[in-house]
This record gives C-alpha cells, sequence and structure tokens, in this order.
C-alpha cells in the first residue's frame, strides 16, 4: 500500500517563550522538524505533508522550501486532530498515512519500518512507549485483560490513569479511508479545548477497527521537545549517540560527552579529537591526524598526518598533508595550506594560500595573499591588505625570509629568495634575492632627561 506521511509542526509552542517557531528550533544545527523529515524519506513515501501554523510558519516555509515536502497551513492551532483534518482533502483514498509530531526529532527510521511492517493494511498502528516518567504525556488505556481500549491527555486524567506509564508518542500510521470516517467524529470537549488526534483510537475500537501498539527500539527516540530543558536533554542524546557511531567506526574520543558534531564529519584511521571538539558543516579528517582540545572546524577538508593544536578556529579551508596548526590560531574562508605548511600562535589566515613548508609561526596577519614554498613570516608580520575601501593582494615567491614585524603594504609582490629586514615597512615591490629594509638610523641622545612633574620640579 502506498504511504503519505503528516507531519505536525503547527504548534503554538507556548513553552519554548521563542519567536522561532518550535520545530524551527535547532538540534545538532539542523532544524527539529528537518530531522524527522530526513528520517521518513528513507521510508520512501509518495507523499510528504508538513502542516505550518500561524506562529513563524511563514519563516519555516521560507527557511525550509528546498525539502521535499507538501506545506499545508493550518489557520489556528486547534489541536493535533483539527491539524490532521487540514491534510484530509490532499490525501489519496488508496494510501496509508503516517502521522508524526515535529517536535520528536530522534525517533528512528528502523522504528517506522518496524511500525509499518506489524500493521496489516486493515488495521491501524500506534506507536506506544513505557518510560519511566510519563508526565505531560498522553496515556495509554487498557482493560483488565491489557485490551487497548483509549488515549487519555495528562490534562484530562484522574489520578490512577496519571499513575499508567505507558504513553502515547503521537505517532500512528492508518489507512486513509479510516481517517475520513473518524476524524469528523473527533470533538473538542476537552480541558484545552482541542481537537485531539487521539480520540480517534478509542473511535476506532468502536467501530471494531484494530489497533496494534508497537513500541520503538529505544525509549529516547520518543521524546518530545516542549521547552529549552528537553531541547538540551536531546542535544545531549543525540551528540553521545552520534559519537558512540563514531567511535564503533574508529574514531578516538578523549571524551564522547565532549565532542559536538553539527553537521557531517568524515575521517581516517587513527585520528584523535581531544576534549571540547566542535564539528560544523562537513568536515574531513584525513588518517594519523591529531584535533586538541577546544578546536573548532568548519567546513575544513584535511588530507593525512596533520596536527591542530589547542584552541584554534578553522573555517572552511584546505589543509594539505603533514600541517601543524596551533595552538591558538585562527583559519579564516577561502585559505588553502600546502603540504607541511605550520602555523603558529596568535596567527590569523585570511583568503590565502601558503606554499609547502612554509611557516607563519607567531602573531601574524595573512589575508589575501600567495606565499610560495619554503617561506619563513617573522613573528608579528602583517599584511596590510585593506586601504579603508578596498582589498589588495600581496604575493611573497618561494624562499623569501621576512622579519619580524614588517608591514607587508598591499598590493605588492616580494620576489623569490628575498629577505626583508625586521621592522620594515614595505610599500613597494622587493627585488629578489637581495636584502631589503626600510628602517631609519638608530640614535642616541648623550645626556637626555626623563620629563619631570612640575611638583619634581625646584
Ligand atoms: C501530543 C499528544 C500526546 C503525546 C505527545 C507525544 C495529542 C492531543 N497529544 O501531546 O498524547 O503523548 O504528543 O509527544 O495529540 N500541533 C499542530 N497543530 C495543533 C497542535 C499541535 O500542528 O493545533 C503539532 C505541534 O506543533 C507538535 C505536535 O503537533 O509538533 C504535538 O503537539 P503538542 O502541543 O506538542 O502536543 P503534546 O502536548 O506534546
Ligand atoms: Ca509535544
Amino acid at each position: 500500500m502506498k504511504l503519505s506521511v503528516i507531519i505536525l509542526a503547527a504548534g503554538d509552542g507556548k513553552r519554548m517563550y521563542s519567536d522561532i517557531p518550535k520545530t524551527l528550533h535547532e538540534l545538532a544545527g539542523k532544524p527539529l522538524i528537518q530531522h524527522v523529515v530526513d528520517t521518513v524519506q528513507q521510508l520512501k513515501p509518495n507523499n510528504i505533508y508538513v502542516v505550518y501554523g500561524k506562529r513563524g510558519g511563514k519563516q519555516m516555509v521560507e527557511q525550509l522550501n528546498e525539502l521535499p515536502v507538501t506545506w499545508v497551513h493550518q489557520p489556528q492551532p486547534l489541536g493535533t486532530g483539527h491539524a490532521v483534518q487540514q491534510v484530509l482533502s490532499l490525501l489519496k483514498p488508496d494510501h496509508r498515512v503516517l502521522v508524526l509530531c515535529g517536535d520528536v526529532p530522534l525517533i528512528s527510521a528502523e522504528t517506522l519500518a518496524t511500525l509499518i511492517k506489524t500493521t496489516s493494511e486493515s488495521s491501524i498502528g500506534w506507536l506506544t512507549a513505557y518510560v519511566d516518567d510519563p508526565a505531560g504525556l498522553g496515556r495509554i488505556l487498557r482493560d483488565d485483560e491489557g485490551n487497548l481500549q483509549a488515549i487519555v491527555e495528562e490534562r484530562d486524567a484522574n489520578a490512577t490513569q496519571k499513575a499508567i506509564n505507558e504513553i502515547n508518542t503521537g505517532i500512528c500510521l492508518l489507512p486513509v479511508k479510516y481517517l475520513n470516517e473518524l476524524l469528523p467524529k473527533v470533538d473538542n470537549k476537552n480541558t484545552q479545548q482541542e481537537y485531539y488526534l487521539t480520540d480517534i483510537f478509542a473511535k476506532a475500537l468502536a467501530n471494531n477497527i484494530q489497533i496494534v501498539a508497537t513500541q520503538p527500539t529505544s525509549v529516547e527516540e520518543i521524546l518530545g521537545v516542549n521547552d529549552k530543558s528537553q531541547l538540551a536533554q536531546l542535544e545531549r542524546i543525540w551528540q553521545l549517540n552520534n559519537a558512540k557511531k563514531y567511535m564503533q567506526d574508529g574514531l578516538t574520543l578523549r571524551d564522547p560527552t565532549r565532542f559536538d558534531v553539527r553537521g557531517t564529519l568524515q575521517f581516517g584511521r587513527d585520528v584523535i579529537c581531544d576534549v571540547n571538539v566542535m564539528i560544523e558543516g562537513d568536515v574531513v579528517i584525513g588518517d594519523n591526524s591529531y584535533i586538541g582540545p577546544n578546536v573548532y572546524l568548519r567546513n575544513v577538508t584535511m588530507a593525512n598526518d596533520v596536527k591542530i593544536s589547542a584552541n584554534t578556529v578553522i573555517d572552511t579551508a584546505v589543509i594539505a598533508e603533514g600541517c601543524l596548526i596551533g595552538p591558538f590560531a585562527r583559519i579564516r574562508p577561502a585559505t588553502i595550506l600546502q603540504k607541511k605548511v605550520k602555523i603558529g600562535n596568535f596567527v590569523e589566515i585570511k583568503k590565502s594560500e601558503i606554499g609547502e613548508k612554509s611557516k607563519v609561526n607567531h602573531l601574524s596577519y595573512i589575508g589575501d595573499t600567495f606565499i610560495g614554498k619554503n617561506v619563513n613570516i617573522g613573528a608579528g608580520t602583517i599584511t596590510c591588505n585593506y586601504d579603508g575601501v578596498n582589498k589588495h593582494k600581496t604575493t611573497i615567491e618561494d624562499d623569501v625570509f621576512i622579519g619580524s614585524s614588517t608591514q607587508l603594504i598591499a598590493p605588492l609582490t616580494v620576489g623569490k629568495n628575498a629577505t626583508i629586514g625586521a621592522g620594515s615597512t614595505i610599500t613597494e615591490n622587493v627585488p629578489s634575492d637581495d636584502l631589503t629594509l626600510t628602517r631609519t638610523k638608530q640614535i642616541t641622545v648623550e645626556g637626555w632627561r626623563k620629563p619631570q612633574r612640575e611638583t619634581e620640579k625646584e
């Protein structure tokens, strides 16, 4: 039977106290709702409908307009049943519908596949879970023989019902024809005056439609985000599960609870990540590499044998084999480091290419620059690339030695094998091979006295 998916994301998200719609809040750097969409795509459904609401809904559709989904508007958040109702007219009568919540992001494709497999095409499948703390969730009511009866929301539950620890995950699977039959019968006579999707549960049983309750592979999967504390809790679960997966594949993590990925990571053999490493965007780490403590890597591709020392930030760069970077280095977008380059502490590199075996070891700014091979940039050297309006390029050819605290006022070229004396302010092209420097002569004023305060004067 063909499958349609409905993801509910039109709720007010009141408990988030935020202007951003709840399902746009991020988990591992990706909106909650996108986790759900990515997961259900693995089931290859025929359609995915996302119900969005008046609160921040427009923002959600704009931000996620690349997702392969049909957006359906729910003008007022009148309840989960009312939300599904908005999609009814779009659903094909020969499909089954899988209903999910946009605020339950850890649900796995495996659990959903099991739900689909264990539910016959003429019955309803309901994902329930046994939890230690059912607070806030709908409870599953069963009779003395364990037969399913109904779902009662916490706010409508009595004390005995509140003690039940089998809960509604909010995820269910049913033929479209049952939805058409049951949903119009749902009313809003409850404490929240909402149309509850969960009310179709008892109505189905009353119509002799079989409901099959299935449980998730792991109870963590069905946790929902209703407030910031749950958002943080789910982030930690996601990160730890992800870290465990990487460790299974051979990554060494000094502390998996202090390792965050907000994007994708590919790594080779014998890669070590020390504590508090943060990965964003798409990062590739080659074999035999070490990432030190407190390192932030975003959209970086690194070849083998690279060592990044503590407190280094690298954003959008390509790093070749054998480079040594940091501690306390900052590499900014559009940077290319060729083999065995060394970048030391308090060095900032922006939009520059640095050739094989060249070194920028201390306290420098290198921007809009091309550096050849075997170049040594002395401590405190700065490329003055900005005239207040435009950026200009600096070219430093192979085998150049630049003395400490040199300012290179771009645009200019330093010729191959040139040497620049320390403390120079270079404003024009520098010829190859020779020594160039711009120093005034050192003088000593004999008999000079330090200025005195008025009161000290006689
Ligand atoms: C819901 C279930 C509860 C279940 C819990 C699991 C109902 C009535 N309750 O409660 O049994 O234990 O999920 O997490 O179904 N939404 C809309 N439109 C609305 C209202 C909600 O699209 O008018 C969306 C929300 O954006 C959210 C989802 O539906 O993604 C669930 O709504 P929420 O208000 O969080 O329901 P819960 O109180 O968590
Ligand atoms: Ca919820």
